[in-house]
């Protein structure tokens, strides 16, 4: 018998009818919709985008000349439209060789980062994980982010929060905090949006 989690809800259904793999697609269409991370003409990097929801939507939502670099751990499992070049790396973003494949494709108008790392069960262990991740995704963020672009990532709440807040308010003209009705209520995930790119210095 399927458990709760493991049947797949309301979004996981409307998101396969919709040709995406993962019900995270709805979460980035309402960040999208709401600040505007993206924009039509600037290329986009896509942090832990396995299985590839946000790919796609950043490729359809970007339309005609969309570029998107993506990296993860696992494949992609999408059909990207024609209209769009996708770069996607299978590997480690903490490897030289996925930060030289990311350098490539920038200097970038958005960062997105649906990351997770695999949970071990220890509390400590995966938030510090975490922290590790998302600071990461900042440094690359704070590294190929043209002046002006956004950031959209993933953070767990109650780890060093508010730490990742500081740095991202640090080298951002605006941030938010923003949890997308998508995200499951038991969920302790939000997203941290930084807008406008100023090219501080921060804390990194
Ligand atoms: C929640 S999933 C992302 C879902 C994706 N945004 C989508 O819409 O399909 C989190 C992803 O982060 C990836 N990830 C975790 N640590 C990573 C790392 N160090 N380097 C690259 N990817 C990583 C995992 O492999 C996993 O696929």
């Amino acid at each position: 018998m399927m458990s709760q989690r493991s049947r797949p809800d309301h979004w996981t259904v409307k998101a396969r009818k919709m040709g995406y793999p993962a019900r995270s697609v709805f979460k980035l269409q309402e960040i999208q919709e709401k600040w505007s991370p993206m924009t039509r003409g600037e290329p986009v990097l896509d942090v832990g985008a396995a299985p590839g929801s946000w790919t796609l939507y950043a490729l359809k939502t970007l339309g005609r000349g969309a570029r998107v670099t993506a990296v993860d751990l696992k494949p992609l499992n999408i059909s990207p439209p024609e209209t769009g070049e996708l770069r996607f790396r299978q590997g480690d973003v903490f490897t030289q060789e996925a930060a030289e494949f990311l350098a490539e494709g920038g200097p970038y108008g958005c960062v997105l980062s649906d990351a997770a790392p695999a949970t071990s069960g220890n509390r400590l262990v995966d938030s510090r994980k975490s922290y590790d991740l998302v600071m990461r995704v900042i440094d690359l963020a704070q590294e190929h982010l043209a002046i002006g672009g956004n950031l959209v990532v993933k953070i767990f709440q109650g780890g060093d929060e508010q730490e990742v807040r500081e740095r991202i308010k640090g080298l951002f003209a605006e941030s938010k905090t923003f949890k997308p009705k998508a995200v499951r209520s038991e969920s302790m995930e939000t997203y941290i949006i930084g807008r406008h790119f100023t090219g501080s210095a921060g804390t990194g």
